[in-house]
C-alpha cells in the first residue's frame, strides 16, 4: 500500500512545484512505483514543468465525476505516472475536492509513493489533499514569514490526521539574516529532512526555453543532489547520488572520493548533514 504524501508551505513560491516533481523523479529513480497529482487544482502549475500541459483529461473532469482516475493517469518522465490538474477556472469553481480522498483511495495500492503538489495557504483544496494523505512534508524558506507559515501548516495536518515528517528547507543560502537549520528544528520540533540550496540551475528549470525538472537534464546540481538525499531518506534507502553523464549511481567511499574530487559541493546541498 503506497504512502500518500502532501507537499505544503502555507507561503506560496517557496518551491512546492518544483520539489514535488523533482522528488517524483528521484523516487522513480531510486525504483519506486510513483504517482504525482497536481493538486493545485486552481493554478495548476506541475503539468508545465513536466511539459504535459496538453493531457486532455485532468483531475477537474475525476473531481467532476465526469471521467475515470485512469482516464487521468498519465506517463510522465522516468517512470512516474502523472494526474494533472485541469486549466479551467469554471471547472475549478464547480468541483468538489472532498471526492480527492476516495480517488486516492482507489489508486493507492498500485503505488510506492503519491505525492500531491499542493495550493499555496490553506484553503479548501490543500485541506482536502492534506486529509487524503497519511503524511505532510512541509517546504519553507529560511525566513520567517515562511517559517511561521509553515508552522500553521504543521499544525492544519496534525488536526487534519496527517502526519508532519518533516521539512524540506529550500533557498537555503546560510546568509545573515537567513533562519538556521537548528533553529527551524526548534521552532517547529520537527527534523530538517535536508536543505536544498539556492541553485540557478533549478530556477532555469522552470524558465519557458528549458522547461524540464533538474532531476532529468542536471541531476548532479546541487539542489537535484539534496533532492536525491530526501528521496533516500523518504525511501528508507542508502543515499546514492546520479552522475550528470548517466553513468549510474555512485554511492559509499567512492561516491565521497568522487565527489571530492570533483569539488562537487555535496555538503552545500545538506548531504548528511540533516537529523
Ligand atoms: N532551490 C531553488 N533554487 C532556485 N530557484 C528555485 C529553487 N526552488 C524553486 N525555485 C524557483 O522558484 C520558483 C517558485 O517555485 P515553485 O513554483 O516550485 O514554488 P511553489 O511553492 O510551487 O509556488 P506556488 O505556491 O505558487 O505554487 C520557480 O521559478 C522555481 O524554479
Ligand atoms: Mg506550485
Amino acid at each position: 500500500m503506497g504512502r500518500v504524501i502532501s507537499l505544503v508551505s502555507g507561503k506560496g513560491g517557496v518551491g512546492k512545484t518544483t520539489i514535488t516533481a523533482n522528488l517524483g523523479i528521484a523516487l522513480a529513480k531510486r525504483g519506486m512505483n510513483v504517482c504525482l497529482i497536481d493538486a493545485d487544482i486552481a493554478m495548476a502549475n506541475l503539468s508545465l514543468l513536466l511539459n504535459m500541459q496538453n493531457s486532455p483529461i485532468t483531475l477537474h473532469d475525476v473531481l467532476l465525476g465526469e471521467a475515470s482516475i485512469d482516464d487521468a493517469l498519465y506517463d510522465g518522465p522516468s517512470g512516474i505516472k502523472f494526474i494533472p490538474s485541469g486549466l479551467s477556472l469554471e471547472n475549478y469553481r464547480r468541483v468538489d475536492p472532498e471526492r480527492l480522498q476516495a480517488i486516492i483511495e482507489s489508486i493507492k495500492p498500485r503505488f510506492d509513493f503519491i505525492l500531491l503538489d499542493c495550493a499555496a495557504g490553506i484553503e479548501r483544496t490543500v485541506m482536502a489533499a492534506i486529509s487524503a494523505s497519511d503524511e505532510v512534508l512541509l517546504i519553507a524558506m529560511p525566513s520567517s514569514p515562511s517559517i511561521a507559515d509553515v508552522l500553521k501548516a504543521k499544525i492544519t495536518a496534525q488536526r487534519l490526521g496527517s502526519k508532519p515528517l518533516g521539512v524540506i528547507l529550500n533557498f537555503y543560502r546560510q546568509e545573515k539574516g537567513e533562519i538556521k537549520k537548528e533553529d527551524v528544528m526548534k521552532l517547529l520540533e520537527l527534523p530538517v529532512i535536508v536543505t536544498v540550496p539556492f541553485d540557478d540551475e533549478m530556477r532555469k528549470s522552470f524558465m519557458q526555453e528549458n522547461l524540464a525538472p533538474v532531476m532529468i537534464t542536471k541531476p548532479n546540481t546541487p539542489a537535484a543532489v539534496a533532492v536525491q538525499v530526501a528521496a533516500a531518506k523518504l525511501a528508507g534507502l542508502p543515499v546514492q547520488v546520479e552522475q550528470a553523464q548517466g553513468s549510474g549511481f555512485l554511492s559509499g567511499f567512492f561516491g565521497r572520493l568522487f565527489g571530492f574530487l570533483r569539488g562537487k559541493p555535496r555538503a552545500q546541498a545538506g548531504v548528511g548533514n540533516e537529523q
